[in-house]
């Protein structure tokens, strides 16, 4: 793969948060190429090898509920061999049993491609029993489950990952229409994590364009209402402690990313659709050096880097009701407002904002996020005792 360098780099204490890179080809040839070994090149070459060493050591989470089958067959045909899809599945299992569907399907299709694989419920006594010998149980609810929500499948899929053995952790939705992008995606996952001097890396895609139908024909946009607001007050805190206006965060709401599993497990998580804008807010909180805990000091030295890669394969995923929009926009910007780091300035922007789209009203202020905090205090090895992914994941290990 050959990807643009970054053009600059915000630093927010120990965070390097760099500009977007542009993927120049999908495949960068085999041979290394003498003509970017000059210095004055703009061009990175990722060579094949590196990207297949990163794949060995990537869990790809495909968090899904209730999609097509289809769908979550041709997101497996795009996943490069050598990764191990983790299906997190939350549909399902009365009347019509998807998740036994699903995992027909799964089984089928890494049954013939002879690839290793794990596909648990969320809602499983299962996993919920790895969950609670790890003393996780902020995570189950009062039935002793894994609580419902992407994000918290999420979060199961980072701790089965662990259980794996796997260095590095991807999430791509269940929900894409091309196979040809989820390919892209984990190239892309593993050329931006190549590029990281620092255990602690995280990599997000921003996509080159969603298609939709307008009038007679395709529009391909570039923001959804959503990112735009969530980039823009993101943006806004950076400024607010650098003194500099700055437009670097452009993933605000990124659903495709990927992480070394040393950030994972040390990162702070938050629930529903605030995720996404979670991590960055958390990145700050965490390594900003504002407010320093004594267990980031290590990370903190090494720096943490963050790189937003644009790809070349417009995003089509499966349509849902728009109705959600306001609720991912209000849970965005509430991780933001109830962030010990938010000033009264970008408070009382993102008050306004929410009281112009009528999502709060005059005296209501936003409601403060559920979190989880981070895996670091996760007994892993009390539930490795445990763990037996035959037993416990439906899994192909071949
Ligand atoms: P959007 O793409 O951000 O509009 O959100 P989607 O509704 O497409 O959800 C993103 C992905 O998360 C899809 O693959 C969904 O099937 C999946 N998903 C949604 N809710 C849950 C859940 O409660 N648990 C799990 N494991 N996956 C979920
Ligand atoms: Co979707």
């Amino acid at each position: 793969m050959r990807i643009e360098l970054p053009k600059y780099a915000e630093r927010f204490g120990a965070v390097l948060l760099h500009d977007v890179q542009k993927v120049y080809e999908l495949d960068g040839g085999y041979w290394p190429d003498e003509a970017l070994s000059n210095p004055f090149h703009v061009i990175r070459h990722i060579e094949a090898e590196k990207l297949h060493q990163i794949e060995k050591d990537l869990a790809i989470i495909i968090p899904t509920k209730n999609e097509r089958l289809r769908l979550l067959e041709g997101v497996l045909s795009g996943l490069p061999h050598d990764c191990l899809p983790i299906v997190l599945s939350n549909s399902d299992t009365e009347a019509i049993d998807r998740f036994r569907l699903e995992c027909q399907t799964v089984e089928n299709f890494c049954c013939y491609a002879k690839k290793k694989y794990l596909i648990m419920h969320q809602r499983s006594e299962a996993l919920a029993d790895l969950v609670k010998n790890g003393g996780y149980t902020k995570l189950l609810d009062e039935h002793g489950l894994v609580r419902n929500g992407k994000a918290e499948g999420m979060i199961a899929g980072v701790m089965l990952a662990q259980l794996m053995g796997k260095k590095y952790v991807g999430f791509v939705d269940a929900d894409n229409y091309f196979p040809g992008s989820v390919f892209e995606y984990v190239r892309i996952f593993s050329a931006g994590l190549s590029q990281s001097s620092s255990s602690h890396a995280m990599v997000r895609i921003q996509w080159h364009s969603k298609p939709k139908i307008e009038g007679e024909g395709l529009f391909f946009a570039k923001w959804g209402r959503v990112s735009r607001i969530s980039n823009l007050l993101l943006n806004r805190l950076i400024s607010q402690y650098t003194g500099f206006e700055t437009d670097v965060v452009k993933t605000g709401n990124a659903g495709e990313h990927a992480m070394s599993m040393e950030l994972a497990l040390q990162m702070d998580y938050s629930a529903g659709f605030s995720i996404e804008t979670h991590h960055f807010v958390n990145l700050m909180e965490r390594f900003g050096g504002v407010n320093v805990l004594p267990e980031d000091v290590p990370a903190m030295q090494q720096g943490v880097y963050l790189y937003q890669i644009e790809s070349r394969n417009p995003h089509l995923h499966d349509a849902k009701e728009d109705g959600h929009v306001e609720e991912m926009i209000h849970q965005s910007l509430s991780v933001i407002y109830h962030s010990p780091l938010c000033t009264e300035v970008v408070k009382s922007e993102i008050l306004g904002e929410l009281r112009r789209l009528n999502i709060l009203k005059k005296h209501e202020l936003p409601k403060a996020p559920v979190k989880y905090g981070s895996l670091q205090f996760f007994d892993f090895d009390k539930t490795a005792r445990i763990w037996d992914p035959v037993k416990y994941g439906n899994t192909q290990l071949v």
